[in-house]
């Protein structure tokens, strides 16, 4: 479907929410792979955001489908990487429509503009779409997602599948990583929990499998050389509780482990409703990609070892 791309053609690459960990880790692995490559970014500017020097961001409201149009039209990539995503779970039962614009309309846009100038559309998706009865999930499992940030991103998916284009749909879930933005993952929130000295709950009946942003940077790289289509799930090698994970984070950070506290969501109160047994398998990528995505002690050393690198906060010491 998407036009033919010759050996000698560098490759035009747009990826949509500049500001996102996702965004961050795909120019990280993109500056290091041999992909002949032009990478441009959009933001809508909601975030800040820091990436390498020499890289084109260009401020863009994407759920505008002129401007998008008109952008498109100009820089005619060969492959847009959407991860611009309303992301708050739990906010997004309040703030419906300001959901629904950023996880389907923008799809939308995209896909109209994919069809317009052949590009192939990389889409990021979710665990979420799935219920957690029995996770963690293949591809080809049964969505059923219970609160309505997981009913945007199903929508967005069936989008993506229904415009007839080239696309690829990245399911994942618990992302986290280094940033040079610092963004906010659970893994900066449990350091800043440890921080405080003082006992926190963490919930210890959700299970997902986190998975490092670079490992999902990797995988993107190799669906671009690949040109790999289809739905793909994305995650780390360990299906753990938020309330383990989180006791992994103190012990690989040298903090004190017993300030992590279990809960249970029933006791928690969170508004949107979780899948309790979620996560991804990621068995198919792997073996298409010939790559292995690190558990939770590798992926955390990692995190560490670049954040000591960066010379960032007393807790990696
Ligand atoms: N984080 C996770 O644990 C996780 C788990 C499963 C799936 N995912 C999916 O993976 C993708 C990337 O997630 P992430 O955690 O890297 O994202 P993120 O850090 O939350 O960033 C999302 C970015 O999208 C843009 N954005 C936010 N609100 C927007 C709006 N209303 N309209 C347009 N753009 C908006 C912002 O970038 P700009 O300011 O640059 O525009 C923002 O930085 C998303 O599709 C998400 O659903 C994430």
């Amino acid at each position: 479907m998407s036009r033919q791309i010759k050996q000698h053609d560098e490759l035009r690459l747009l990826i949509t929410g500049a500001g996102s960990k996702v965004a961050e880790a795909i120019a990280r692995i993109l500056l290091m792979s041999p992909l002949r490559h032009n990478l441009y970014f959009t933001t809508s500017g909601i975030s800040g955001f820091a990436h390498p020097d020499g890289e084109k961001i260009i401020v863009c409201d994407v759920s505008n489908r002129k401007h998008l149009k008109e952008l498109c039209l100009y820089i005619q990539p060969h492959v847009i990487i959407n991860t611009a995503a309303y992301t708050n779970v739990d906010r997004a039962e309040i703030e419906r429509q300001q959901a629904w614009k950023a996880n389907v309309c923008i799809v939308e846009n995209l896909v109209a503009v994919c069809r317009l100038v052949d590009a192939h559309l990389i889409h990021f998706s979710t665990d979420y779409v799935f219920d957690g009865e029995h996770g963690p999930y293949v591809e080809t499992d049964t969505p059923n997602p219970l609160g309505y940030y997981a009913k945007t991103k199903l929508a967005g998916e069936n989008v993506c599948i229904g415009g007839n284009i080239d696309y690829t749909i990245i399911r994942t879930n618990v992302l986290y990583g280094y940033t040079e933005q610092k963004k906010h993952d659970f893994v900066s929130w449990t350091l800043h929990q440890l921080d405080k000295g003082k006992p926190f709950y963490v919930v210890s009946d959700q299970f997902s499998n986190p998975t490092l942003i670079d490992d999902v940077g990797y995988m993107v790289e190799k669906i671009i050389r690949k040109r790999a289509q289809g739905i793909f799930h994305a995650g780390g090698a360990d299906w753990v509780s938020r309330y383990d994970f989180a006791r992994a984070i103190a012990r690989i950070f040298r903090l004190p482990e017993d300030l992590v506290q279990p809960i249970s969501t029933r006791e928690l109160r969170q508004l949107a409703p979780r899948p309790m047994r979620g996560g991804v398998i990621a068995y198919k990528a792997e073996a298409l990609f010939g790559m292995k995505f690190c558990g939770i002690e590798s992926g955390l050393l990692t995190m560490k070892r670049q954040l000591q690198s960066a010379g960032c906060h007393a807790w990696i010491l």
